[in-house]
């Protein structure tokens, strides 16, 4: 990925970190998710009472874009900001690692960033190798 596509994507996430319902933790979570033909699916974290109900912004976009018949994804860009509003890497939960490898490839792209400059990239095979799946 260029760079410039890079930044895009952090900001669309940085953008989204905004829209999070997270009264119960105040950590605000927003995630970019990029197609492999450029349509752009962002997501928050959306909380709830039960805690249990709460979804990570990682599924939020994922869903979105699954459930818009898209199928084919490159990169996701993943910001957090804490309670006292500092940025934060936001590394994916295991359970949206497993999520977005069922609809991604091993080189899909994980973006953690705390801003533009400042950020860490994996694929999704290194954050979940031996995945499981049927
Ligand atoms: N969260 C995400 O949105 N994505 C992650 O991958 C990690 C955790 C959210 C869930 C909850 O609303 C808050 O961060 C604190 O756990």
């Amino acid at each position: 990925m260029e760079r410039s596509e890079i930044e895009n994507l952090i900001d669309a996430a940085i953008e989204a970190t905004h829209n999070s319902y997270s009264p119960y933790s105040n950590y605000s979570v927003g995630a970019a998710l990029l197609t492999i033909d450029g349509t752009l699916f962002t997501g928050c974290n959306i909380e709830n009472a039960t805690y249990g109900a709460t979804n990570c912004a990682e599924r939020t976009a994922i869903f979105k874009a699954i459930s818009e018949g898209e199928k084919q994804f490159k990169a996701i860009a993943v910001n957090g900001i804490g309670s006292q509003g500092e940025a934060d890497y936001a590394f994916p939960c295991g359970i949206c690692r497993q999520v977005l490898a069922e609809f991604c490839e091993p080189d899909f792209i994980v973006i953690c960033a705390k801003n533009k400059k400042d950020y860490k990239r994996y694929t999704i095979g290194e954050l979940l190798p031996e995945t499981f799946s049927l």
